[in-house]
């Protein structure tokens, strides 16, 4: 959450700024601002409420030139999103900017000891903190030594922060701090880099440096980069190839990325069942987990966030059942706080499309210190997940720009498909065969998710049951529930409708109660064999006078006269229906949301990377 950017070099950052701060708005986007270090030797700061256009605008009027600066896109924690608490933030000479992404969970106590020293905040964020902290301390050394007073403030901060400072004491250069919120910076002959995510460094370098938890960074213009300690010794960068294929392109064709996004599963789907399937058995190379490790597996705990908590409810169905290895799932800010059981022959994985998920990373830590080896399964090549886990099984979707997770939710249900097949061959549980059939029964996945995507109109059309709604409920059960889940999910992040997700059996124990005239129920159904109890709740349902839109397998004519709305889905496997069913359950969030003039890609209070706890 939040995106930060900045440049020390030969060229006028303006644009690198703003072209940065673009690509980064998936961070957050309540407010945006730069400071610049001009010629003149003065700090210009500009600040706007709203999205980093309005900021663009803004600037465009200024005529601001200079080539060092930093940029913030905030996503707000601490104070309401306005001009006012937008970053950067100063110190009260107006000599320092400062822009932050993280939370300094001690800055009430800080606080009161700057006031006390006479410091007076304008802002109610916890980074005016940092600022004038940086500034008491670079004003104790005599205002000589900025790397020795980052340091110093940083000892100080509890809490997770990427931080970035300019000053007009050293106005080609630029400092930096990470610890526990992602940051990465690049050397080039045009100048130093930093930014939050490669996304922004991509048009500019092929090489990253990738900062670590603790260390701090000193840019120049000469295109240099130093990363030092706490004790300023100069460390070996660690470097990573900037993926020009993990780069957004464009919504194209398409009215919003969530519609680019959707329509890119078949795709996907194709690519992760040919890249991982090769002489008759799954093949899953990165995740660096040798077959007696897997023998002596006798628990997996599987633990996310959000969607991602949903893929992995999902996953738990398909590796007992074929694998028949016991499968815990948490949610992980839960977990975090858990007496968890752990031993040496439990498997630990964690799933996170963005790799850097504040409250999944802390848990990938805690499990880490308890002995066990992490296993990530994310979408993005390189992301602090991926780097500390022992090992990594990349969901290979693509970028997703949209907030609201669909191909990559699709992504990871699908490879932890592969990941029970594959646990099921080493722990010998499924025949040779047994796999090949598997696999042939996935490659008629990308065909049926084309079918449903030719004419999208009906599963649109069913959008009218929640007309003039207040709140919807989702039904399914067994794996289906999770699906439910999802769609409930979808449906209340970018339409504002409340939603909630049951499963289907439970409805008589309390959420039949909620059921009027007109009510919307969203009922999950394929032909499985729980598909005839499911039918039961939807007649339920229909005899309290509330509206039924069914999601049932194509040529389900009981079903389709039973409920007032009909999604209908090519029949599939059983174990690929919540691959299928999800499909329509994104069209129609997206065309509820749509109907109520949302914006589908940039939902209100949200943001695709959710860097803090
Ligand atoms: C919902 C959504 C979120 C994420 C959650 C975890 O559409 O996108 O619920 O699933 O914030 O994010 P990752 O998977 O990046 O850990």
């Amino acid at each position: 959450m939040c995106g930060i950017v900045g440049y020390a070099g030969k060229n006028e950052v303006v644009d690198f700024l703003l072209s940065g701060l673009y690509s980064l708005e998936y961070r957050g986007y309540d407010s945006a601002g730069i400071a610049l270090v001009c010629d003149q030797g003065a700090l210009e700061v500009v600040k706007r409420a709203g999205s980093v256009s309005h900021l663009d605008e803004a600037i465009k009027t200024l005529g601001l030139n200079a080539c060092t600066g930093i940029g913030h896109t905030r996503w707000a924690t601490h104070g309401e999103p306005s001009e006012l608490n937008a970053h950067p933030h100063v110190n009260s000479d107006n000599t320092l900017a400062l822009v932050h992404n993280g939370i300094i969970e001690n800055h009430y106590v800080l606080r009161e000891e700057l006031e006390a020293k006479g410091y007076v905040f304008k802002t109610e964020t916890d980074t005016e903190v940092i600022a004038f902290l940086l500034d008491q301390e670079y004003k104790k050394l005599g205002s000589t030594d900025m790397p020795q007073a980052l340091i110093n403030t940083c000892k100080q901060l509890k809490g997770a922060y990427a931080i970035a400072v300019c000053h007009v004491d050293y106005p080609h250069e630029i400092f930096a701090a990470r610890n526990g919120s992602p940051l990465v910076c690049a050397q080039s002959n045009q100048g130093a880099y930093l930014a939050s995510d490669m996304i922004a460094l991509a048009k500019y370098v092929d090489e990253l440096i990738v900062l670590d938890n603790g260390q701090f960074a000193h840019l120049k213009s000469d295109g240099s980069v130093r990363v030092f300690d706490s004790q300023i010794n100069s460390l070996e960068h660690q470097t990573m190839q900037v993926d020009a294929n993990n780069v957004p392109a464009a919504s194209g064709e398409y009215p919003d990325f969530m519609l680019k996004e959707i329509y890119e599963q078949p795709e996907i789907a194709r690519r992760i069942v040919d890249g991982h399937f090769k002489d008759g058995h799954i093949r899953l190379d990165g995740l660096n987990i040798s077959d007696a490790d897997i023998k002596d597996t006798d628990r997996i705990f599987i633990v996310a966030c959000g969607s991602s908590y949903h893929a992995s409810l999902i996953a738990k169905s398909y590796i007992e059942s074929v694998a028949r290895i016991p499968v815990e799932v948490a949610v992980a800010s839960e977990f975090n706080y858990q007496d968890v059981l752990v031993s040496e022959h439990t498997l630990c994985i964690v799933v996170t499309q963005s790799g850097e998920t504040a409250d999944t990373l802390s848990a990938a830590r805690k499990i880490k210190g308890l002995g066990a080896k992490v296993f990530a399964i994310t979408n993005v090549i390189g992301s602090t997940a991926a780097r500390e886990a022992d090992g990594v099984l990349y969901t290979n979707a693509g970028p997703e720009v949209s907030v609201a997770a669909t191909k990559t939710y699709f992504a990871q249900v699908l490879a932890m498909y592969l990941l029970a097949l594959f646990l099921a061959d080493k722990k010998e549980k499924l025949e040779p065969q047994d796999i090949v059939n598997a696999v042939s029964s996935l490659r008629k996945l990308p065909q049926a998710i084309e079918d449903i995507l030719k004419d999208i109109s009906s599963y649109e059309k069913c959008a009218e049951v929640c007309e003039g709604a207040r709140s919807a409920l989702f039904i399914g059960r067994g794996v289906n529930y999770p699906t439910a889940s999802e769609g409930a999910l979808k449906l209340k992040e970018i339409s504002y409708l409340h939603a909630e997700s049951y499963p289907a059996g439970e409805m008589k124990h309390g959420p039949i109660a909620l059921l009027e005239p007109g009510f919307p129920v969203i009922v999950v159904i394929p032909q499985d064999q729980t598909r005839n109890k499911t039918l039961s709740n939807i007649e339920e349902i229909m005899a309290r006078g509330a509206q039924v839109c069914a999601l049932a397998t194509e040529g389900d004519e009981q079903v389709k006269e039973s409920a007032n709305y009909t999604m209908f889905v090519p029949a599939i496997d059983t174990d690929l229906t919540p691959l299928v069913s999800i499909v329509p359950l994104q069209i129609f969030a997206r065309k509820v949301a749509f109907d109520r003039g949302q914006n589908v890609d940039r939902p209100r209070n949200l943001a695709k990377s959710v860097t803090v706890e």
